[in-house]
């Protein structure tokens, strides 16, 4: 079957979390703005998940579900046949999210006051996450190589040394900066952790979103050590576009970890699901993979679209290429390098609703994160927009 990933769908008065106007009101400080920040993506989900959510709900009845056999089948292969490893099905936890599971990972593995390393500029939740449970944040902040992003591994090794420091967040692929680390760089990181007792929270939500010259590799799947000292989160909200339907897949191998991570997930009485979630991702999972090698080639073509308007509208901004994720990292610190003024100006005359660099920590001053996952035509909107603001503002 050929998706129309073209078609334009009224996300107004859905409760869709980037369209709703009072949302954008109070996020933005504007009402009559595009939306391109919140990483959903503005294309229907496949046709066989579509039909298995309306056959579940015309059964009418939603009483308390249990996930059947065939819901692990469905994670287990999937994960074998896109990513090459196997996993158990007594290895995978249920949680709401993969927010709550980094929560809940927290509160299993760290005492407060741990040191909790991160790489910034990074998904801003991961800071909140460790704060609220009364850590603190370790950066290794990633280094801007001309074309892509690097990991100090200087930096990271100092920092990994000290006994304080009990967890490392990866995020792989990296949201903002759409880096698909190699295996290499997977390797030594892993090392280093396991050498100094630091565990591993492999965050990799966006394992399936990778472009055609680059290869994602799992972390804990490199080897046997890694297995041991990680815990991956995978889901099929990005891939598939069901963030709302809130199921996430932690798939953690080590007894010990798993019941530490058990245990607070039974302390908070986390594991019921909804109907719909368990019917959605089966058959994403199962059924939908033709889908998903089609939304990659629309994502990039959409890269390829704003290289190109970019060079023609905005040649001083510079997007970084994605390697991975549906989301763009613009460079536009030859216009402004204050982050908090540029954000300013793409919302307020631009108009345009997006993650302003400076909600992702440090190295995010002067850039905006750009969600492409939507039709050619609103992408082309949006750039619009911001190359208008952008140049009237600063080609004075
Ligand atoms: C790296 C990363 N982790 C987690 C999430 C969100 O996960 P969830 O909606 O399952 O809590 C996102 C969403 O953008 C993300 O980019």
């Amino acid at each position: 079957m050929r998706y129309n990933f073209d078609e334009v769908i009224d996300r107004s008065g859905t409760n869709s979390a980037k369209w709703d106007k009072k949302t954008l009101q109070e996020m933005f400080g504007v009402e009559d703005v595009l939306p391109f920040w919140v990483a959903d993506m503005d294309f229907k989900a496949a046709r066989p998940i579509v039909d298995a959510v309306v056959k579940q709900a015309e059964h009418g009845i939603y009483g308390y579900s249990s996930r059947p056999d065939s819901y692990y089948e469905a994670i287990i292969n999937w994960t074998k046949r896109r990513h090459g490893w196997e996993i158990k099905r007594e290895w995978i936890e249920f949680t709401p999210g993969v927010v709550p599971a980094i929560n809940y990972a927290i509160q299993a593995f760290c005492m407060p006051g741990d040191k909790i390393m991160i790489q910034n500029p990074v998904y801003y939740p991961f800071h909140g996450a460790i704060e609220n449970n009364g850590c603190h944040i370790v950066d290794n902040t990633l280094k801007l190589n001309g074309d892509y992003y690097e990991i100090d591994f200087a930096d990271f090794e100092k920092k990994a040394k000290d006994p304080k420091l009990t967890l490392f967040i990866l995020c792989s692929p990296h949201n903002p900066v759409s880096r698909v680390w190699t295996k290499e760089e997977l390797e030594k990181i892993g090392d280093i952790c396991c050498k100094n007792n630091v565990i591993v929270l492999a965050d990799e939500i966006h394992n399936d979103l990778v472009f055609s010259r680059y290869k994602h590799t799992m972390f804990a799947s490199i080897k046997e050590e890694f297995a041991a000292n990680s815990i991956t989160c995978t889901a099929p909200s990005k891939t598939f576009n069901l963030a709302g339907m809130q199921a996430s897949n932690i798939i953690i191998k080590n007894p010990v970890l798993r019941e530490k991570f058990e245990r607070i997930l039974e302390k908070n009485a986390i594991g019921g699901q909804n109907p719909f979630s368990i019917a959605a991702l089966e058959a994403a999972y199962n059924e939908c993979e033709d889908w998903l090698d089609q939304l990659l080639d629309y994502l990039e073509e959409n890269i390829r679209f704003i290289h190109y308007y970019l060079a023609e509208h905005l040649p001083k901004a510079k997007l970084i290429e994605p390697q991975g994720t549906y989301l763009g990292w613009l460079d536009l610190r030859e216009y402004e390098p204050n982050g908090k003024k540029l954000e300013s100006v793409v919302y307020k005359k631009g108009k345009v609703a997006l993650d302003g660099g400076t909600w992702f920590g440090r190295g995010g001053d002067g850039f905006i994160r750009l969600n492409f996952a939507c039709p050619k035509i609103l992408l082309a909107q949006g750039l619009e927009r911001i190359s208008k603001a952008i140049n009237e503002e600063y080609s004075k």
